[in-house]
């Protein structure tokens, strides 16, 4: 399919020089045409540039293109969700009534919710279930202008289960045209039988989950709950060992609940992210600036759990690069919607709509290792782009959280 978008209102995240990721000030400049065409062919981004430069051929029917005329509309790279867990089964609001009258996330998990109650009821969901459910949530948000997810397993924590998972999210691949990149997860909580024990489910992941997921081919990344009450810094170095033998790299949670060590961890062993860092102080910003890390903040998880924020102003002005994802899952941020997760950026983290919206296209594409092809408009990169409602300015999507601002969606050069 051939596709010229016309008379585009502002053609926003344009990267000629194909950066990896931005960081620092340059978070700030974010690069837009005005009044701007772009054309798409063969999935991918083709050209784009001024309307005064496009000419329209008389034959263009003839030719098979599609012309979308998107006067007083923008458009933009597609949000790239680098941190999900969206494969579970049911929804877990009595926790979240618990949480209001003021128990702790902590203490919800100490009592075999939290987690441990997620992974029950994955445990006894049906793979079709869990397929159904999940293809569901992706639907929902391509709607709300994600072109890109990450999802984790993490909700089986036995070797059959955590398979299961990623079965499903294999299937996800097949049968989505979102892009999806899948994480293995087997540390994300210590079952109840092993409390007190906990350094022999470590060797369960180790010596038999991750031969299996390696086996199979079933993850891309690998993950570890680095943090007070779940995984140790020296559990943490056990499994990025293992699983780095096989080529799956680190993306890790880290420093949501304390000072917990992750963010350290995570860079020594060349962690494409790490994520959450509520708990980030002057020696974890060090340990970043200079790393290929990508900082990533979670900030439906903070609102949700109503928990301090991590220092994004301070980051971006220390020269780190900043990504937001949406942490979708059943306990700690029931949302994908990447729409609010920009306007909690800035309203929350008090970034600015430049600085917000690079977190949710390029660094979060690289924060999932599809920088290459996606997050930005650049010749040759897949053609994963949304068309806005007619919308004053950029300012708009992160100002009108309540509603969709999305029209129009492209996923792989093809109109939804
Ligand atoms: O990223 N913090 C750890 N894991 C998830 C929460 C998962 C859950 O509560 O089900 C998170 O917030
Ligand atoms: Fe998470």
């Amino acid at each position: 399919m051939k596709i010229l978008i016309i008379n585009i209102k502002e053609l926003v995240g344009i990267d000629e020089s194909n950066r990896a990721y931005v960081s620092g000030a340059d978070m700030g400049k974010l690069q837009t045409i005005k009044n701007a065409f772009l054309f798409i062919d063969k999935g991918l981004i083709l050209e784009y540039g001024s309307m005064e430069h496009l000419f329209i051929p008389e034959d263009w029917k003839k030719k098979g293109i599609k012309v979308i005329d998107a006067s007083g509309k923008l458009v933009f790279p597609c949000f790239c969700d680098s941190h999900t867990h969206l494969v579970y089964a049911g929804s877990r609001e009595i926790e979240y009534v618990d949480k209001i009258k003021g128990l702790s996330y902590e203490e919800i998990a100490k009592r075999g919710g939290g987690i441990l109650n997620s992974a029950q009821r994955l445990h006894d969901a049906s793979e079709t279930e869990l397929l159904g459910d999940a293809l569901e949530r992706l639907e929902e948000i391509t709607w709300l202008g994600t072109g890109a997810v990450e999802i984790k397993s993490g909700y089986g924590l036995n070797v059959e289960d955590e398979l299961k998972m990623l079965r499903v999210i294999r299937e996800l691949k097949n049968f989505s045209p979102l892009t999806i990149k899948a994480t293995f997860l087997g540390a994300h909580a210590i079952p109840l039988e092993y409390k007190g024990k906990q350094h022999e489910y470590v060797d369960i992941i180790i010596n038999e989950m991750i031969p299996r997921v390696a086996a199979e081919e079933l993850a891309d990344y690998i993950d570890v709950f680095c943090d007070k009450g779940f995984f140790t810094v020296e559990d943490t170095e056990r499994i990025l060992m293992a699983g780095m033998k096989y080529g799956l790299k680190p993306k890790i949670h880290a420093n949501e609940l304390d000072y917990s060590g992750g963010i350290q961890v995570g860079v020594k062993y060349g962690a494409l992210s790490v994520d959450h860092l509520e708990f980030t102080g002057d020696s974890e910003i060090k340990a970043l600036l200079g790393s290929e890390t990508m900082p990533t903040i979670l900030p439906g998880a903070a609102f949700f759990l109503n928990m301090v924020h991590a220092p994004a102003r301070k980051m971006i002005d220390a020269g780190l690069p900043v990504a937001l994802a949406s942490d979708f899952n059943p306990g700690s941020s029931p949302s994908g919607n990447m729409q609010l997760i920009l306007s909690m950026g800035c309203i929350m983290y008090r970034m600015t709509p430049e600085e917000a919206i690079h977190a949710t296209t390029i660094n979060s594409a690289y924060a999932m290792g599809v920088n290459e092809e996606l997050g930005s408009i650049a010749i040759g990169k897949k053609a994963n782009v949304f068309i806005s409602k007619p919308i004053p300015g950029i300012e708009f999507m992160p100002y009108a959280y309540g509603s969709n601002k999305v029209d129009a969606v492209i996923l792989n050069g093809k109109l939804l």
